[in-house]
């Protein structure tokens, strides 16, 4: 007996996969009312976002480092790519974002796009260590996705991606209309994210299509909570990529919401969950923000094409869902449907997760149990990462070894780089000599080859002419001129005048008659015979010439290798072709590849170097070696460590007590001294000291201004100070 559902099909795993959408295709949901949902849940959801705002917010550290990391690609790309400009869009510009969002980046080129630029930047990311680089060169947008190997942050960059800078303007003015869209929008990608469909990868909305969702539920309230920020009269039409665009765009500062929703936040997230679980817009309409409302699909002609999700989820696993599943309409590309990226299971989960939100809400659930994680291993918190954790444990001697094993490490890998780079240029340079001189002597070669193709044919031609003439002479037996004095004689003979004493014979004239006629066979084979000896004189003086022209050619060709040896004497023993070229090309290839190998290494062994030395200076400097570098416990440490032999308690980020300068003062000024202050101010030199070194207000504001500067200088920066000028060549 079959498990399947008999009206659905559903499999049981599927049925335990999509309770609730697999309940509404047998007709057996009930959804809960709008009304119904408690006062008491609103109040919860709406607390529970605004927690969640601040503890999911990203904190002003991750921030630092995605700004550092923008900086530090920002810096390589455009080394690289001179006619382009690295920038941000996304979340992280339209102020959208949450600890988990990625980092969006469009390298924007003025001008053609270089060949393989995908190709180039994968290049440049592999050399700078950054992990699970993946290229999409056939997406709409070519992108390539990878992670900073320092920080973990997950970067997207793709190419010319000019509409989405304008949508991401979009969505920042529609988050600046009213602080309740930025909230919802994060509380939207939040539960959508904690519920595992916000993933375009696999199958499921992006972040950016949650967002478009959220917007349109929030111009669809009653009063409108956001605006619709691309009407209005005068349209602005621009060229991009060689389609026209309507970005019109309105300013927020010209938008006046009247009357005013009053709703709260949790009202709003609510009502976001009830439109589309309950109404399902995406049966006959299409989510649209620039028009603020719904349109219909047949107006955009987007007809959902077969199959559908529940459908296709019974076929084969690598069945395609039929277009325009769940269709929402980009702002700005019209022809561009959203729900393009979803698979079969991703549009069935996106429609569970609804029905799940809205039945909780409907029953009593709290916001923790809306949002529960649907995979918690996904959101395992990563430990915090500290630069130096494993230089904490270090002695001042082991640090210093290590700098100089980094040191002689460097020195090493230059030199063997120099070398390489010198065996790489010689093999280009081997190449590109050859090549030149291939070239130049094309013409002379394609000459010689024309010549040598007509001397064999033509030997063989003289070879027959003369075996000819040869076997002619051998017969006859007479030369030409011989049988012509003959036939001239007999013909005399035979037509002179009788002498009427001597009347030949008849026989005698018989035989002269023959005679004439052999005679006269002879001589036209006695021709023939010497035309084939003129034919083969005149091919003899050929190929004479032939030979001639031969050596010359050579000859021409041996001054031009002799230049090219003059030039590159490793050639001389060097044919002149092709495939010679060709293995110094493949050399260099290879080479290129070892350099970049070693460049990476060098590269991080620079960067080591950059984080050793910023250590010895953190840790010389106790007063400063607090938790700035993600140490969590580095503040914390107690005071009373003793400097050990090793001198490794000494390393450590110590707090020592009240400093000198600040007792110094308060006795200054008449405070208060505990028995410690005491104890400081004698052993920093006694009362004595006290209103000689009181320092001016002036200077010790300067003092800390200065201090604040160093402390600056101390911070590791990516990219600057941990590479050299020669590394950040590269
Ligand atoms: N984008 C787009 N078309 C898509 C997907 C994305 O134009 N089909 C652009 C949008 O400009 C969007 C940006 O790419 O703002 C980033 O997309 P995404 O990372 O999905 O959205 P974020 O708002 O950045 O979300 P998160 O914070 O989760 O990264
Ligand atoms: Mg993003």
């Amino acid at each position: 007996m079959s498990d399947e559902c008999k009206t659905t099909g559903f499999t049981p795993q599927q049925v335990a996969r999509w309770p609730n959408v697999h309940k509404h295709l047998c007709g057996t949901l009930e959804l809960p009312t709008l009304d119904s949902v408690s006062e008491e849940v609103i109040l919860n959801i709406g607390e529970g976002i605004e927690s969640m705002l601040k503890s999911e917010g990203p904190t002003p550290k991750q921030l630092k480092a995605r700004a550092g990391l923008f900086r530090h690609l920002k810096r390589t790309l455009e080394h690289r790519f001179k006619n382009a400009e690295l920038q941000q869009f996304g979340s992280s510009q339209s102020g959208l974002t949450l600890q988990a969002g990625d980092l969006d980046l469009c390298l924007q080129f003025k001008g053609d796009i270089p060949a393989k630029a995908l190709r180039q930047v994968n290049r440049i990311l592999k050399q700078h260590d950054m992990e699970d680089i993946v290229m999409l060169p056939r997406a709409k947008v070519p992108i390539i996705k990878f992670k900073d190997e320092r920080t973990k942050i997950p970067v997207d960059i793709s190419i010319n991606n000019t509409l989405a800078l304008h949508n991401t303007e979009l969505l920042k003015r529609y988050s600046a209309c009213d602080e309740r869209i930025r909230s919802v929008i994060l509380a939207v990608k939040h539960w959508a994210n904690r519920r595992d469909v916000s993933d375009a990868a696999s199958g499921t909305f992006s972040s950016y299509a949650w967002t478009l969702l959220a917007v349109q539920a929030l111009q669809q309230t009653t009063p409108p909570v956001a605006p619709v920020l691309q009407e209005g009269q005068e349209r602005s039409m621009v060229e991009v990529e060689g389609t026209t665009y309507d970005l019109t765009m309105r300013e927020v500062d010209s938008i006046t919401m009247d009357p005013k929703n009053n709703q709260s936040l949790g009202e709003l997230f609510v009502e976001f969950i009830f439109k589309y679980a309950a109404s399902w817009p995406f049966k006959d309409q299409v989510v649209s923000v620039r028009t603020g409302s719904p349109v219909t699909r047949k107006s955009k002609k987007w007809k959902h094409a077969t199959p559908k999700a529940e459908k296709a989820v019974l076929m084969e696993k690598k069945t395609r869902l039929g277009q325009h599943s769940l269709p929402i309409e980009d702002p700005f590309d019209l022809k561009h449907d959203l729900s393009r990226v979803l698979r079969p299971a991703g549009a069935l989960d996106i429609q569970e997760e609804f029905i799940r939100a809205c039945l909780a809400m409907g029953d009593g659930g709290r916001w923790d149990a809306i949002v529960e994680a649907k995979n918690p291993e996904r959101f395992v918190p990563v430990a915090e990462f500290d630069l130096f954790e494993d230089l904490r444990k270090k002695s001042k001697e082991e640090v210093a070894t290590l700098l100089s094993e980094n040191a002689t490490a460097i020195e090493a890998l230059d030199e063997r780089m120099n070398a390489l780079t010198e065996e790489r240029k010689h093999n280009v340079r081997m190449s590109r000599a050859l090549r030149g001189t291939i070239e130049d002597t094309t013409e002379l070669r394609n000459e010689l080859r024309t010549i040598v193709r007509t001397l064999r044919p033509r030997s063989k031609e003289m070879d027959k002419l003369q075996t000819t003439r040869d076997e002619i002479n051998k017969r006859i037996g007479l030369p030409l001129y011989r049988i012509e004095e003959l036939l001239t004689d007999v013909y005399k003979q035979l037509t002179g005048e009788i002498d009427l004493f001597q009347v030949p014979s008849l026989r005698r004239e018989e035989d002269q008659f023959s005679w004439f006629f052999e005679l006269q066979a002879m001589h036209a084979e006695a021709t023939k015979a010497q035309e084939a000896h003129k034919a083969f004189i005149a091919l003899l003086k050929e190929q004479k010439d032939a030979v001639r022209s031969l050596k010359a050619n050579e000859k021409e060709q041996q001054k031009h290798k002799a230049e090219l040896l003059e030039s590159e004497p490793m050639l001389k023993d060097m044919d002149l072709n092709f495939s010679d070229a060709m293995q110094f090309d493949k050399k260099a290839h290879k080479l290129l590849k070892v350099i970049d190998q070693r460049r990476t290494e060098l590269r991080r062994l620079r960067r080591e170097k950059g984080r050793l030395d910023a250590w010895v200076r953190i840790s010389s400097n106790p007063s400063r070696s607090s938790n700035r570098h993600g140490n969590k416990g580095g503040g914390k440490r107690g005071g009373g460590q003793k400097r050990t032999k090793s001198g490794s308690a000494d390393w450590k980020p110590r707090n020592n007590g009240p400093r000198p300068e600040d007792v110094q003062q308060r006795a200054a000024s008449g405070g208060t001294l505990s028995l410690t202050d005491l104890d400081v101010l004698l052993n920093s030199g006694g009362l004595s000291t006290v209103t000689k070194k009181q320092p001016s207000p002036k200077a010790s504001r300067r003092q800390e201004r200065k201090k604040k500067v160093n402390a600056r200088n101390l911070t590791p920066h990516r990219g600057e100070r941990s590479q050299s000028r020669k590394g950040r060549k590269d």
